[in-house]
């Protein structure tokens, strides 16, 4: 028996660094689900409003912008390939710089009028896994199985520093502080907010491992789809 008779929809939600993308791409790889990154959504209108020289309070040219932008996603093995307007941006858009400009771009609300269509469209016709802020409140509020994922500030951090130090020299209060920063922005601003769905599921991801975390989320999955077998059993 397959996962189950409809396509299904996940939601995980969650601040920064509390490993929403890396889990949510290993149930994605389990399930047999289509994985949608949507902050890397925002990510790619602040890298072409830079790469265009798109002053983020010049609202008509931000028009312009989102009218033309084109997002694509591919996998590629265990990575999630990103363009915009076929430009693979991949790796330029997870850069300290690209975190702030993102997090102001996606407090705008014509840019996240824009991208809610684009992100419903992805799933569309497909069981999918969507990371985000507002995955389960504003772009799937009827999903199936809605997970918020949060873990100490500290915590978080130290993943980011982990995830960044190979190709950078930064240390673990500047990335404290910038991930302080984001979760203040991220949750104040006053379209759709960073929170959690009223019928979300909590994990702290604190004192888990990865492979914890997936466990917990696999065991929703079994008894909220009543499931057993090949796909949520295979690995
Ligand atoms: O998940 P991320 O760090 O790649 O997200 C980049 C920014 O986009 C982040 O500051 C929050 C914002 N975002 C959002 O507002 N809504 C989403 N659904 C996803 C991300």
């Amino acid at each position: 028996m397959g996962i189950a008779k409809k396509n299904f929809i996940i939601t995980v939600d969650g601040p920064s660094g509390a490993g929403k993308s890396t889990i949510s791409k290993k149930i994605a790889a389990r399930l047999k689900l289509i994985y949608i990154d949507t902050g890397a959504m925002y990510r790619a209108v602040a890298w072409a409003a830079r790469e265009q020289g798109v002053e983020l309070a010049d609202t008509s040219a931000l028009e312009q912008l989102l009218q033309n932008i084109k997002i694509r996603f591919q996998a590629a093995g265990e990575k999630n390939l990103v363009f915009c307007n076929h430009q693979e941006i991949t790796t330029a858009i997870r850069t300290p710089q690209m975190d702030k400009l993102a997090s102001a771009v996606s407090a705008i609300p014509i840019v996240r009028k824009a991208l809610l269509p684009l992100q419903r469209e992805v799933a569309k016709g497909c069981s999918a896994i969507i990371d985000g802020r507002d995955a389960g409140t504003v772009i799937f509020p009827q999903a199936d199985l809605k997970i918020y994922l949060d873990a100490d500030i500290s915590a978080r951090a130290r993943r980011r520093l982990k995830d960044q130090s190979e190709s950078r020299a930064i240390d673990l209060k500047s990335v404290t502080q910038a991930i302080a920063d984001r979760d203040a922005a991220d949750s104040s601003r006053s379209h759709a907010p960073l929170r959690m769905a009223d019928d979300a599921i909590l994990i702290d991801s604190t004192e888990l491992t990865i492979d914890e975390v997936c466990e917990k989320i696999m065991e929703l999955v079994r008894t909220r789809f009543e499931i057993c077998s090949d796909e949520a059993d295979n690995e």
